[in-house]
């Protein structure tokens, strides 16, 4: 039974099934339960995840596309159907628009380099947000500063959204390319991207999906936003690093040369002449992570089996219960929209008179592992008028306690600290001392 007055959330998933398959948060961490809460940083593994890439390695290892002996066919086989695997979690047309990458930061500088160093001129317009990852940044800052072209930002609004009041004035026939977040790693913000990618398309503009935070936690449907880029990583979703995919239209991958180029690049290849292979492989050159990939595709195989729309379910709950409990402590400022329905499972927040990397490493000293700092999003902390705050993200295996540990870590930080009269509560009697 809570001790709180508000109720726990039903779980809409069985959270102590789905633990016993992370064998990382079965430690302890400075002698206490691992509450872990940065997810939307990397997620931890799954063993299903753990033991495709261990059998790969250990029984039938060998590089792909490279051999017509058994192991390399058996490699090539599985690193195929894992695209397949991606294409069909995302609702793409066909796997061959799937291009495996190590994470969506290279997918992001993949399109920055090999979509908008070809199709963008000087003075053609390129729109981003005010919230964007440095990742889905720093490549269009850079192109623009290079290329002439002028770059816009969707605006925020005070709570946090996207202001598509905006939109018909900032996208105009100039603008050649619309690139966003699905979900704000910072805000958890979900924004809808189908009136932003209608304006785009209605003047003539691609659209880049950056679906980070998104794919790992809602269910995405590429076709049906019409998105013509979509980039997310793979371990973020229960998937090992060092994967990523990005998703392109036919026609545009078709068009596109390639980023890097190396073996497995090209159909022909003379001392003065290329002939480049076809999407996807045109954009993989050299031996390609396959192991991972195929790693990738068994996270993706463990979350079909809970269902993405369960996974949203159980998410929404925790945020909710997150946002309730913690709005409730004096001093604590929340910052992205109040509406659950508007946000993932990401909770940013700051807590008055103590630093958020004080707050991060207090609270780790209690076994509460969240993330501090500007979170790769330095443009969005300025805007907000902060240098930095904490976040607190959520995955399948959390559940409500680990909502309470937060809360309950956090009043015995500001106790410790001299900022609330509550009693500290007993699971954290002897931490929680900020430095
Ligand atoms: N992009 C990751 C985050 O937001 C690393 O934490």
């Amino acid at each position: 039974m809570s001790s709180f007055a508000l109720p726990a959330p039903e779980a809409v998933i069985d959270v102590a099934r789905i633990r016993r398959d992370f064998p990382a948060l079965a430690q302890l961490v400075h002698g206490r339960p691992l509450v872990f809460l940065d997810s939307a940083a990397s997620s931890q593994k799954p063993v299903q995840v753990l033991e495709t890439m261990d059998s790969l390695y250990r029984t039938s290892y060998a590089n792909v596309h490279r051999g017509a002996y058994a192991f390399s066919r058996h490699s090539t086989d599985l690193y195929d159907a894992a695209r397949a695997k991606v294409a069909a979690f995302i609702h793409a047309p066909t796997p061959e628009q799937i291009v495996f990458t190590r994470n969506a930061t290279e997918a992001l500088n993949l399109l920055a380099y090999s979509y908008g160093r070809t199709f963008l001129q000087p003075g053609d317009e390129i729109v981003l947000t005010e919230l964007e990852h440095h990742a889905n940044d720093l490549p269009w800052q850079l192109l623009a500063r290079e290329r002439g072209l002028v770059l816009k930002r969707i605006p925020l609004t005070p709570d946090g959204t996207l202001d598509l009041r905006t939109l018909d004035t900032l996208i105009t026939p100039r603008t050649r390319l619309v690139s966003f977040a699905h979900v704000s790693n910072v805000l958890g913000t979900i924004t809808d991207p189908r009136p932003i990618i209608a304006r785009a398309h209605a003047v003539g503009a691609v659209v880049v999906l950056d679906a980070c935070q998104s794919v790992p936690h809602l269910p995405v449907d590429v076709q049906a936003l019409g998105a013509d880029f979509l980039v997310f990583s793979g371990h973020k979703m229960l998937g090992p690093t060092g994967i990523g995919a990005l998703y392109g239209r036919a026609d545009l991958l078709a068009a596109m040369p390639p980023f890097l180029t190396g073996g497995d690049v090209a159909r022909e290849v003379d001392f003065d002449a290329v002939e480049w292979e076809a999407a996807p492989l045109k954009f993989e050159a050299g031996t390609p992570a396959f192991v991972e990939a195929i790693g990738l595709g068994a996270a993706i195989d463990y979350l079909e089996a809970i269902g993405m729309e369960r996974v949203r379910a159980h998410e929404r709950e925790l945020v909710t219960y997150a946002l309730e409990l913690l709005g409730e402590l004096p001093g604590v400022q929340l910052f992205g929209p109040r509406d659950p329905e508007l946000r993932s499972g990401v909770v940013t927040f700051t807590v008055e008179g103590i630093a958020p990397q004080d707050l991060a490493l207090a609270l780790d000293q209690c076994g509460v592992a969240i993330r501090s700092g500007r979170h790769c999003a330095h443009p969005l902390h300025r805007r907000l008028g902060l240098t930095a705050s904490a976040r607190a993200s959520f995955a399948i295996y959390n559940d409500a306690a680990d909502v309470e540990a937060l809360h309950d870590g956090i009043v015995a930080i500001q106790r410790r600290a001299g900022t609330t009269r509550a009693a500290v509560p007993s699971r954290y009697a002897d931490c929680g001392g900020v430095a």
